[in-house]
């Protein structure tokens, strides 16, 4: 797969996003960005408590932002996660159960790093193969 320029739009916005992190404790920033159909962007950053079980990963609340806007499943196109660490870094396993819930095995996800500069592209059904989803409860 080959980045295009609306990933590239997403990784800025996850980029600028980022700046507003609440890490004190890991000082870890994280920065989402979605794509939602239609091309609106809704991002998204980690956000720790001291009681550090509570803290909420980027895409999260990228995602849970996005669905305070309307988003439906089904309906985001691509996700951009944006880190500054020693290599790129994929969304964790939590969040990629709670992104497909609204994405599709085809969704684009991008990771960059601030670091190296370095960009991957992947997808979320790759993240998450034999994912549980909506479609597998009983009717
Ligand atoms: N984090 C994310 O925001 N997204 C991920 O995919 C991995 C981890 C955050 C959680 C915590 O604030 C910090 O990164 C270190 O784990």
């Amino acid at each position: 797969m080959k980045l295009t320029p609306r990933d590239r739009k997403l990784v800025v916005a996850a980029t600028r996003a980022r700046k507003h992190c609440y890490a004190p404790y890991s000082r870890f920033g994280v920065g989402a960005a979605l794509e939602l159909e239609g091309g609106t962007i809704v991002t998204g950053v980690n956000v720790e408590n001291c009681s550090y079980g509570l803290t909420v990963c980027a895409e999260r609340n990228a995602l849970t932002t996005a669905v305070g806007k309307g988003l439906l499943p089904g309906k985001f196109t691509a996700l951009a996660v944006v880190t500054e660490a020693d290599a790129v870094v994929s969304p964790c396993g939590a969040c990629r159960q709670v992104l497909a819930e609204f994405g599709a095995p085809d969704t684009r996800v991008v990771m960059h790093n601030l670091k190296s500069g370095e960009t991957q592209l992947t997808t979320l059904g790759a993240l998450l193969p034999h994912s549980f989803t909506p479609l597998s409860l009983p009717r």
